[in-house]
């Protein structure tokens, strides 16, 4: 049978407005929007023009209204702690309730914004929920990010209010959060008026009432009982910024709009991940990145699906079996998560002895995206858990999946290392760097033709230039998805590497670029360069380059492990950021541009060929002997260009 993906595709090009028209009918509109599309909105036109809804009323008050509020809604798992809760979705609307008059009697309005740095915990996604009952922006700070990270987005986003617990769960530690709160307030130039503080029996922290802590459990048993009705916003209104890493140190806010989001999210709910209201979805990730904000939270609730929230790791907690103890035990129909997840566990149960002992009989299919899956592990997956395994391409920019094999419409023949074919929405080319489309089979730059779909971002928050330049301008007509890759004669695509300086670490996004901007504050760097190197669980993990100033004659190892630590301190430990070499010179091109590119192949033992505009030839010997000398290429052995 053939796929109905090629009907849908073609229904979508043949007329997009049409297209998107029908998918909005399934959402809830206090208003239907005027126009479908409108070009002269916007960056590069605006989606739903003219609606009014709200995405909490879609997600919940419309399943209760519709007669289903005993269904549930989430199921808790957390495997640091132990704890399991269930929530109905009569529960999450009481839940998500008594926030949003919280929220209100804390003086947030409308279009204000309030950043959520919490771990993985039912009251995160409630709060996250209750900002877009009355019309807040939520912005959510994964946990593993620093003080100064958090600083940054609390300048950027101007947030009013902070909700955050007292600590985070990692194996082994309590990672307490209020003393990286505060010491980002005390950074910050835009300080929070109020921090809203969930109190975890795991770690209780003092509050401060002259500094507008106050206690979540005390504030929202206040405020229950209350009937909080859900604020109209336009279609257009931001629902959220989500912070993702940039080329510099300055963190891109992508905004999420209301209406293209949920019309978006709800298509892909059925048609790509082929789950129906009322089974289980759980997506293994967390609420700090776009993958959670899409596919924990706003996706499922959308279709009246139960969505699981775990908290834990893939291994270690306590070993390799616990997906599948979750899976089996919540009746799991679809799995999502990180090919990362997958190398760690195979690492630690390579004969898939520990999935012996679960039942997942339910579970249809397994969806891995956030890097590249890996074919070896895709294959070792498909042998474990006997269900397709989906690889799927998006990034925090698109929101929902640029291409997939979608389950929802029966699968296409699958290639391993290819995410399939673009969804409905995109379309897909690959241009080479002068902007002229490459035969099939060839290597260039992926891009989309604009308009991009609902629910991709409709530019930065409050940086419209910024979004222009970075992912506009340099493909007229195009949006820059800033990976490489190709589409096969059959219209498969391949997505192989980033073309900025973006590495992915353990499913996480991180700039190198920033990470050297931190390194350079040391005293005592002159130079500095970071690369990312392969890594046989995390995908990739940085590897700093330090050239240290003339009259500096402390112990280089002291210096590296400091450096290492400015970065941890900075950025965060999810930067994963332990190595750093001293070397004498970096080695560049005679117009002074640092040859990463080149040191990343040598420390990959990937071909290389000495660059014709290399400054110093020797520069590049003796990076080479280093990185031999830390483990890395092993076998580097370059050509003269
Ligand atoms: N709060 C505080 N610290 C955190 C954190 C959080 N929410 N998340 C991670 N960290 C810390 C970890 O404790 C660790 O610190 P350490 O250097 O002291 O050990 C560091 O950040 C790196 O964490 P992580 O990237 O999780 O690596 P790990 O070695 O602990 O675990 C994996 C490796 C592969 C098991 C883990 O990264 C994983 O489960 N990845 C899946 C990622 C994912 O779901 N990505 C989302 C896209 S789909
Ligand atoms: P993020 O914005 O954190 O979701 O990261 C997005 C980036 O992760 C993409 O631009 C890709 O570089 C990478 N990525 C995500 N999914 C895949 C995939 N299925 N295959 C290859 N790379 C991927």
């Amino acid at each position: 049978m053939q796929s109905r993906y090629f009907e849908v595709y073609d229904e979508w090009q043949r007329d997009p407005q049409a297209f998107w028209k029908a998918a909005a009918e399934a959402i809830h509109w206090f208003k239907p929007p005027d126009r479908v599309f409108d070009e002269d909105q916007g960056v590069y036109g605006r989606w739903f023009i003219g609606g009014e809804t709200n995405t909490c009323f879609n997600c919940l008050d419309r399943h209760v209204a519709a007669g289903h509020g005993s269904r549930q809604a989430f199921i808790y798992d957390s495997a640091m702690s132990g704890e399991k809760r269930t929530f109905t979705y009569d529960q999450v609307l009481s839940e998500v309730s008594a926030i949003a008059g919280t929220l209100i009697d804390l003086g947030i309005q409308k279009g204000d914004r309030v950043i959520v740095y919490m771990p993985m915990v039912p009251e995160a996604v409630f709060s996250m929920l209750a900002c877009a009952r009355i019309g807040a922006v939520h912005s959510v700070v994964f946990g593993g990010f620093a003080a100064q990270e958090l600083a940054a987005r609390l300048n950027d986003s101007e947030a009013k209010l902070v909700i955050t617990a007292s600590c985070g769960l990692e194996p082994g530690r309590v990672v307490a959060y209020k003393p990286l709160l505060d010491q980002a307030i005390e950074l910050a130039d835009v300080k929070p008026r109020h921090c809203l503080v969930l109190q975890r029996e795991q770690l209780w922290v003092d509050l401060r009432a002259e500094r507008g802590d106050l206690d979540f459990a005390e504030a929202i048993e206040r405020a229950r009982g209350r009937t909080v009705e859900c604020v109209p916003v336009a279609a257009t209104d931001p629902l959220y910024i989500l912070y993702t890493s940039g080329t510099t140190g300055q963190p891109k806010g992508v905004i999420r709009d209301n209406g293209g989001h949920m019309v978006a999210l709800h298509w892909s709910m059925e048609n790509i991940f082929g789950v129906k209201p009322g089974e289980v979805f759980w997506t293994a990730s967390d609420i700090g990145w776009v993958v959670g904000h899409s596919y924990i939270v706003y996706a499922p609730l959308l279709a009246g699906i139960t969505s699981v929230i775990y908290e834990g790791k893939p291994v270690g907690t306590p070993d390799a079996g616990t997906f599948w103890r979750v899976a089996g035990e919540h009746d799991v129909k679809v799995l999502f998560t990180a090919p990362t997840a997958f190398r760690a566990i195979r690492r630690d149960d390579p004969e898939g002895e520990l999935v012996q002992n679960y039942d997942l009989l339910s579970l249809r299919a397994l969806f891995l995206a956030g890097e590249r899956a890996d074919p070896e592990t895709l294959k070792w997956a498909e042998q474990q858990l006997k269900v397709p395994v989906i690889d799927h391409w998006w990034q925090t920019e698109t929101g929902w999946p640029i291409a997939a094999n979608p389950l929802g419409l029966d699968l296409m023949p699958f290639k391993h290392g290819s995410p399939t074919r673009p969804m409905p929405g995109y379309r897909l080319e690959v241009l080479d760097d002068m902007g002229h489309p490459v035969t099939p089979g060839m290597l260039g730059n992926l891009v989309i033709k604009l308009p991009l779909p609902p629910g991709c971002l409709p530019s930065f928050w409050n940086a419209d230039q910024r979004f222009r330049e970075t992912c506009l301008s340099e493909f007229p007509g195009y949006y820059k998805t800033a990976d490489a890759g190709l589409i096969d004669e059959d219209g498969y695509v391949f997505v192989m590497a980033r073309t900025d300086d973006i590495i992915n670490c353990a499913g996480h996004r991180l700039s190198t670029g920033g990470m050297e901007e931190v390194c350079a504050r040391h005293p005592d760097v002159a130079e500095c360069a970071v690369i990312g190197v392969n890594d046989s669980i995390k995908g990739q993990i940085p590897c700093g380059f330090i050239v240290l100033k003339n009259n500096v004659s402390r112990d280089e190892k002291g210096i590296s492990r400091e450096v290492a630590e400015l970065v941890r301190n900075e950025i965060g430990p999810v930067a994963a950021f332990k190595t750093v070499i001293v070397v004498p010179k970096l080695p560049k091109t005679r117009s002074g541009k640092i040859l990463r590119g080149t040191m990343q192949k040598i420390a990959d033992d990937q071909p290389w060929k000495m660059p014709a505009t290399i400054e110093d030839a020797a520069v590049l010997e003796t990076i080479t002997i280093v990185l031999k000398h830390n483990g890395y290429a092993k076998e580097a052995r370059g050509s003269s260009s």
